[in-house]
């Protein structure tokens, strides 16, 4: 039987009643069984200073070694001023770094976002994967899950209720473990 994918996952929001935190603990529910994902929290990681990416804090090396553990990589995020917030950018520019210490090189990546506006948090999408090409990352390019309107799709208790939301994070979840094994069946 072939091994697990694993996945780790981060949310670019640290707001307790975070939308995109449902997006993702909706993943880590509908996960495929040949898949399991661990979920990183980015509260705690300090404002990157260049001065300091050869001696890391303590939570910037657990982040990058999770990383580099992974098979693949989910993040969803909110848009703030039609771009990636700043927690998100942070977090990658601290995993980035040093230059030739890259701990995203050559990882599959999926998108998830979700916004109170009613394009789900497109754009920030869209700037992430510009970094990708620098970070060398591989992004799914199908299918994205957007989630708009966020506040009513999902409930009190943090659960996303749109079932179409649902359904496109499940076949989300299954592209990205057959993109994680293409790429990895292929011969270098
Ligand atoms: C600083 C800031 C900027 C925002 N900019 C956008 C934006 O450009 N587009 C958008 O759709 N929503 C924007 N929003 C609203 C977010 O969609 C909303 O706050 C959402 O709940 C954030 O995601 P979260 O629930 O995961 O924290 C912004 C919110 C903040 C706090």
């Amino acid at each position: 039987m072939k091994q697990p994918v694993k996945i780790l996952g981060f949310v670019g929001s640290l707001r307790k009643g975070s939308y995109n935190k449902a997006l993702m603990r909706a993943a880590v529910k509908l996960a495929p069984e040949e898949a399991t994902i661990e979920v990183f929290d980015l509260e705690g990681i300090p404002p990157f200073n260049q001065d300091l990416e050869r001696q890391p804090p303590q939570t910037v090396k657990e982040f990058k070694a999770k990383i580099r553990k992974a098979d693949a990589i989910l993040i969803a995020t909110p848009e703030y001023n039609y771009s990636v917030p700043g927690v998100l950018k942070n977090a990658i520019d601290w995993a980035s770094r040093p230059y030739g210490d890259n701990a995203f090189e050559g990882k599959p990546v999926a998108l998830m976002s979700a916004s109170v506006g009613s394009l789900g948090g497109a754009r920030a999408q869209y700037h992430l994967r510009q970094s990708f090409v620098f970070l060398n990352m591989h992004p799914l390019n199908h299918p994205e899950v957007m989630m708009p309107f966020a506040e009513d799709n999902v409930d009190a208790e943090g659960n996303v209720t749109n079932e179409q939301t649902k359904q496109r994070i499940r076949e989300l979840l299954e592209a990205l473990v057959q993109w994680t094994r293409r790429l990895k069946d292929k011969p270098r």
